[in-house]
């Protein structure tokens, strides 16, 4: 029940489908059976409360309800070992458990793994212990598939009603033709593109999918940075221009401080050390993680060259998501610059309108929280926007003029109109100024 499931879980009570949400976390279920959901999501707690008072959603720590269903999605999380590699220590205890919980039942069941994980996983190591435990084979009376998930935080509502493709990874015809019914019973007339292959090209259309857009987004934060040493040039601009050529298209083309979030960093870690364990050193995602750890730093010297100095400084930094709506602070690009300017000696006074409490999990009391954005301004040397949050984009110059000891702004994820701020010292990614 982390946010592919219990979003998934929703999307389908949604669409009349009665479904129960299975995780070891009791305290997570008992909240989901209110109709709360564990993290913040748009849409989803109005559709948990809906779906709870329906009764079309369960939620329980006891892996038996599986057994009362027809279809397991798994959606356990698949991190990070120290060596970048994936763990699938979650992934394997829950098929153990699930494997225990179907052993013996009579009739159909289906399993589709949602986890995002590396080529070989599904049929390699799900699929032995799911035979072993249940004491079948994957054919007449179990079905196994590989079905990757592409939902955005954020949007993910939205994203799992409305999804651009479904990608099946099937281990033999009868699973996905199970899945495939299910999802024409789903879509009913507006089932998008269904592609229907191997458990193995399912597993890397995912990892390909976030390679391809973390690359993107290092790409235009490489031209970003190009651009910044040009006086009257502007990145957007350049974005918009390229954009328009449907080869390369105007989506994730926004320059910034970086990605973060829980997929991209891990996911590309994860395939770098998959693909070099099989001989091949993917150089070019290499080089999309070098620049993305680069943008961090590039941010913090911005900072640094406004102010001289960053030692005692007080710097205001202005948002901690990962991207605006989200309280998620998980491989944020705020934290990576917050660490560095700490390491510089400032002083960080932060604001963030959701993610405060988790950001307190990272840094407790090391740097200090504000409650909203002129709280932070106050007395500040320095500010850093660092989430486009829309409240952020409201702030004016004046704003900036009346609280801070000086206006110094880097503007990270360029949410103003620099001609708005002539006469602040400000400097944005990507943006060629008169003194840059
Ligand atoms: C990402 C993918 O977009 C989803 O398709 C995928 O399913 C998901 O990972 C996953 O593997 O679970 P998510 O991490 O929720 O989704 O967020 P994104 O909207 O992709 O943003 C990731 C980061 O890239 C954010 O920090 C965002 O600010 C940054 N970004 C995005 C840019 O810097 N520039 C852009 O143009 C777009």
């Amino acid at each position: 029940m982390g946010y592919v499931g219990l979003c998934t879980a929703a999307a389908f009570v949604s669409r009349s489908f009665r479904t129960v949400g299975i995780d070891i976390d009791q305290e997570r279920t008992q909240q989901i059976r209110k109709g709360k959901a564990p993290f913040h999501e748009p849409q989803l707690d109005s559709m948990l409360e809906k779906a709870v008072k329906t009764k079309m959603l369960d939620a329980t720590s006891d892996i038996s309800a599986a057994r009362e269903t027809r279809i397991t999605f798994v959606t356990v999380g698949t991190p990070s070992k120290s060596d970048g590699s994936i763990d699938l220590t979650f992934l394997k205890s829950a098929i153990i458990d699930l494997g225990r919980a179907l052993y013996g039942k009579p009739g159909y069941h289906l399993v589709v793994v949602k986890s995002t994980v590396i080529p070989g996983t599904t049929n390699g190591i799900v699929k032995p212990i799911l035979e072993h435990f249940t004491k079948t084979k994957v054919g007449p009376k179990l079905g196994l598939c590989a079905n990757p998930e592409f939902l955005k935080e954020g949007t993910a509502i939205n994203d799992a009603l409305h999804p651009d493709k479904i990608v099946i990874g099937a281990s033999d015809k009868k699973s996905a033709d199970k899945i495939t019914e299910l999802y024409e019973l789903f879509y009913r007339g507006d089932l998008p593109q269904v592609i229907i292959t191997s458990p193995e090209s399912a597993e890397l259309v995912k990892y390909a999918s976030n390679a391809f857009l973390a690359t993107k987004i290092s790409f235009i934060n490489t031209v970003a940075n190009i651009a910044q040493q040009i006086p009257g040039v502007d990145v957007g601009t350049i974005a918009e221009a390229i954009g328009l050529d449907p080869r390369i298209g105007g989506l994730f083309l926004k320059a910034g401080p970086g990605y973060g979030g829980s997929c991209f960093h891990k996911d590309l870690q994860a395939l770098i050390n998959y693909s070099r364990k099989k001989g091949y050193n993917p150089v070019l995602f290499r080089a999309t993680e070098d620049t993305n750890e680069k943008q961090a730093i590039r941010v913090v010297n911005m900072a640094e060259k406004l102010l001289g100095s960053l030692s005692d400084k007080r710097v205001a930094v202005l948002g901690l998501a990962f991207k605006k709506d989200t309280d998620d602070v998980r491989e944020a690009a705020s934290l990576r610059v917050i660490g560095s300017l700490k390491k510089k000696g400032a002083q960080v006074v932060a604001y963030d309108p959701m993610a405060i409490p988790n950001a307190k999990k990272v840094f407790s009391e090391q740097i200090d929280y504000a409650e909203n954005s002129h709280a932070a301004l106050k007395g500040a040397d320095c500010c850093i926007i660092m989430t486009e949050w829309d409240q952020f984009r409201k702030l004016k110059a004046k704003d900036f003029q009346a609280y801070m000891k000086t206006p110094n702004i880097v503007d990270a994820r360029r949410i103003f109109d620099p001609d708005t701020f002539n006469d602040l010292n400000y400097v944005a990614i990507g943006v060629g100024h008169r003194n840059a």
